[in-house]
């Protein structure tokens, strides 16, 4: 907790903060997804974004984060949202993943600048893949911007 408050001190942002619910469906609309589609939400919070994704398109929806309440959380919602057979929501570093052998079509990321550095390479490996961070921008040519939504294709 004191190691969170000291990284929450010195990033100046609270790094499990989620995307806000009116930025979600930003989010969504510039993923142009459909019902082939696969999102994976690379460390994925209360699984807001798979959820409302899977809502709106019929895509299906892959969240992965480190912290079981977080998943468990997601899991419930995605119940509630009756879009549970089209989401799952996983436990796991994402730093373990080997990406690029994930059927993902779009990555969706809202994560601390330091930790998007280090996912970059493996990202970079997933060709064809869309991926869209809110509010950090990756060391990678941008396809797009639109407002806090940067936008690649790898
Ligand atoms: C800023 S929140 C974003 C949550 C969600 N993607 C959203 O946009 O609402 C970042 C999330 O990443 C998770 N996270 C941080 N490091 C992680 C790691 N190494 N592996 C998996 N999840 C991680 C945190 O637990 C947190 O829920």
């Amino acid at each position: 907790m004191v190691a969170m408050l000291v990284m929450m001190a010195l990033i100046g942002t609270n790094p499990d903060a989620p995307t806000p619910l009116i930025r979600c469906r930003e989010a969504v609309a510039l993923m142009h997804l459909n019902e082939t589609d696969i999102l994976y939400d690379l460390g994925c919070g209360d699984g807001r974004v798979c959820i409302l994704a899977s809502e709106m398109t019929g895509c299906r929806a892959v969240g992965v984060d480190i912290q079981a309440a977080k998943i468990e959380t997601a899991r419930e919602a995605a119940k509630m949202r009756f879009v549970a057979d089209r989401t799952a929501f996983y436990r796991q570093d994402i730093m373990e993943i080997e990406l690029n052998k994930l059927p993902a079509t779009v990555f969706y990321v809202y994560l601390p600048q330091e930790l998007l550095n280090r996912l970059l390479p493996r990202l970079e490996k997933c060709k064809g893949a869309r991926v869209i961070s809110y509010m950090h921008q990756l060391a990678a040519p941008l396809k797009a911007k639109h407002s806090e939504f940067y936008v690649y294709q790898f």
